[in-house]
């Protein structure tokens, strides 16, 4: 699927390494939430990913036609799919959940306004896993992901099967969004503009580190200004285009099967898979904010490694100082709802 190299698979990799990579060892993940706007292309994108063995695909409405459809696709994979009352059935032996269950925004919301509906949704789904496959990796696409994580973390921790090596909120979505629009502005490709993006995955909570990048360093004033803003509120240019229809699902797709990919390759042994997720993280613990999304490395256990955030500009400072206490409101509001 995507490139081999840690380095290669955080730059933009083209459709065509889509199909490309070799298998080494194969794994059986699920995706809850497969009938939905990225549940759908997030399915084919991972069929089409060799590090997949079997791809289990879970939604209260809608997914044994994806699967249908999906299953039909000549790589190697076999696809399930599976009905509202067969959850239990969907994560059996499954390694590596995916979960973009929940509704979207509209125009005019913020994530946080999806927390009353998502909160309860992403609980039980984590109760399940912690059930059924407490040794699975959780990938959390549902928003908002600066809740929704905590709350699986918090629901696992009631169920005594909480390793933190093994929760994730995808935030790659930010980082995709960044070396595109960096590319966009020097005249280069994506895939030698990439840009660490640490926080959370809301607004000032997102904070492009663009004075590590090559490029990056290169764009300053109201240039500067415009480009973090774009980084930052990409999603709401999105649900504003679709003028109610939802929000990103494709990019997304393809931002999540990026990630899956790089989980993948680290729980395969490959080394140096390093990429921005938000984990449970030492950083900024002693600020009260105990998840954080800053490079880790992936290994077979999960989590390897979290990559401290390396040296920022007095500008980055500020943006920083404003994500965490925005962050500290999420992670908490997360935990009490479990609580
Ligand atoms: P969608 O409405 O198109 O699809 C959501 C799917 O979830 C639906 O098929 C629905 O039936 C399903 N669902 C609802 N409750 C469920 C349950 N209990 N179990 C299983 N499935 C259930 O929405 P979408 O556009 O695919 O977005 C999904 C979520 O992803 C939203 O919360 C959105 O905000 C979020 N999102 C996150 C990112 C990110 O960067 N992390 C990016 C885009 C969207
Ligand atoms: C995004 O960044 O596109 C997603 O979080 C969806 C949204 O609500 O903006």
């Amino acid at each position: 699927m995507f490139a081999r190299s840690a380095a290669r698979a955080l730059s933009a990799p083209t459709a065509a390494r889509l199909f490309s990579a070799s298998a080494t060892a194969r794994t059986k993940v699920a995706v809850l939430g497969a009938g939905g706007g990225i549940g759908q292309p997030l399915s084919l994108l991972l069929k089409n990913d060799p590090l997949v063995t079997s791809l289990s695909l879970y939604d209260i409405r809608g997914a044994p036609g994806v699967a249908a459809d999906v299953s039909h696709v000549d790589t190697g994979s076999e696809v399930n799919g599976y009905a509202a009352d067969q959850l239990d059935q969907a994560l059996e032996g499954v390694k590596v959940v995916v979960i973009p269950a929940g509704v979207p925004r509209k125009p005019g919301m913020t994530r946080d306004d999806l927390f009353n509906t998502n909160a309860s949704i992403v609980r039980d789904l984590a109760t399940a896993v912690g059930r059924v496959a407490p040794d699975a990796h959780i990938l959390v696409i549902s928003n908002p992901v600066n809740s929704t994580v905590p709350i699986v973390a918090s629901t696992l921790q009631k169920a005594g099967v909480y390793d933190p090596r093994r929760v994730f909120g995808v935030t790659t979505l930010d980082v995709v969004r960044a070396a595109r629009f960096l590319a966009g502005l020097v005249d280069a490709s994506p895939a030698e503009t990439g840009v660490t993006v640490v926080g959370g995955h809301s607004g000032a909570t997102i904070v492009p580190l663009l004075s590590q990048s090559s490029f990056g360093k290169t764009i300053t004033g109201e240039k500067l200004d415009k480009l973090v803003h774009r980084i930052q509120f990409g999603g709401d240019e999105v649900v504003k285009a679709k003028d109610g229809a939802g929000s990103a699902t494709l990019s997304m797709a393809y931002a999540g099967a990026k990630f899956t990919n790089a989980l993948l390759r680290g729980l395969n042994g490959e080394k140096g898979v390093v990429t921005p997720t938000f984990v449970q993280s030492p950083l900024f613990a002693d600020q009260g904010v105990d998840f954080f999304s800053s490079n880790v490395e992936l290994g077979p256990n999960g989590v390897e490694k979290i990559h401290p955030i390396g040296q920022v500009t007095e500008y980055e400072e500020k943006l920083l100082a404003a994500c965490l206490p925005e962050l500290k409101k999420n992670i908490e509001k997360g935990r009490a709802f479990v609580a």
